[in-house]
C-alpha cells in the first residue's frame, strides 16, 4: 500500500513509519511521498536520506486554500497514494479536500480526544491540571481534530512535568501508536461504523 506522510515539522513520527513499515518488507507498506508545507521542515532531510521522494507545497504559492489543497492532491494521485497520513502537518483542509479523500486521511494528536483539540494541546493539558494524558489517532473529517477515533494510549502526567518532558513521554507513545494504525490500514482491519471504528482482531 502507498502512503503519502505530511509534516511541518521535525518528522520523528514519519522516522518511526520509516524504521518500522517502509522499511520493513513483510509490512506491505511503503512511503510514496513526504510533502511539506515548509522548506525547512527536517522531516524532508529524513526522507532524503533514505531516498523517499520530498515535495514542498507552501499556501503563500497559491491564490486560495482550496487551490493550495489542489496542489497537493495533484501530487497524492501522481504517486497513487492510498492513504494520507498527518505527521505534525499543522495546516487545515478545505472540506472539498476532505470528501475526496473521505476515511483515507490520518492525523495524530497529542492527546486523549476529544480533550485539548487544537495545536496547543500539550501546554494547554498541562495547564488544565489533567493526571492522565496521551495520543489519539484519527481519521480527518471536515473539523479540527472531531473525526472518528481509530486508537488511543494515554500516559501519566506528573506534577513537575514542563511541555518538553510531558511530549517526550507522548512521542514514546506515539512512535508505537501510528505504525500500528497504519499496519492495520494495510492489512484491512479497520472498519467504520457511523463515528466509531472497529479493528478486526483487536
Ligand atoms: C506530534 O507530537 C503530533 O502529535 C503533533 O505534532 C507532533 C509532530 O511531531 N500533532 C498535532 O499537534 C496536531 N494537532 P513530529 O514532527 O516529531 O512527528
Amino acid at each position: 500500500m502507498k502512503i503519502a506522510v505530511l509534516a511541518s515539522g521535525s518528522g520523528t513520527n514519519l522516522q518511526a513509519l520509516i524504521d518500522q513499515l517502509h522499511h520493513d518488507e513483510n509490512s506491505g507498506v511503503e512511503i510514496a511521498v513526504v510533502i511539506s508545507d515548509r522548506r525547512k521542515a527536517y522531516a524532508l532531510t529524513r526522507a532524503e536520506e533514505v531516498g523517499i521522494p520530498t515535495r514542498v507545497v507552501r499556501v503563500r504559492d497559491f491564490p486560495d486554500r482550496d487551490a493550495f489543497d489542489t496542489g497537493i492532491s495533484e501530487i497524492l494521485d501522481g504517486y497513487g497514494v492510498e492513504l494520507i497520513v498527518l505527521a505534525g502537518f499543522m495546516k487545515l483542509f478545505q472540506p472539498a479536500f476532505v470528501r475526496k479523500y473521505r476515511n483515507r486521511i490520518i492525523n495524530i494528536h497529542p492527546s486523549l480526544l476529544p480533550a485539548f483539540q487544537g495545536a496547543h494541546a500539550v501546554p494547554d493539558t498541562l495547564a488544565y491540571g489533567v493526571k492522565v494524558s496521551g495520543v489519539s489517532v484519527f481519521f480527518v473529517d471536515e473539523g479540527m481534530d472531531t473525526g472518528p477515533i481509530i486508537a488511543q494510549a494515554s500516559v501519566p502526567v506528573f506534577d513537575d512535568d514542563n511541555e518538553k518532558s510531558l511530549l517526550k513521554r507522548i512521542h514514546i507513545e506515539e512512535h508505537k501508536l501510528y505504525p500500528q494504525v497504519v499496519r492495520w490500514y494495510a492489512e484491512g482491519k479497520i472498519e467504520i461504523v457511523d463515528r466509531k471504528v472497529l479493528v478486526k482482531g483487536s
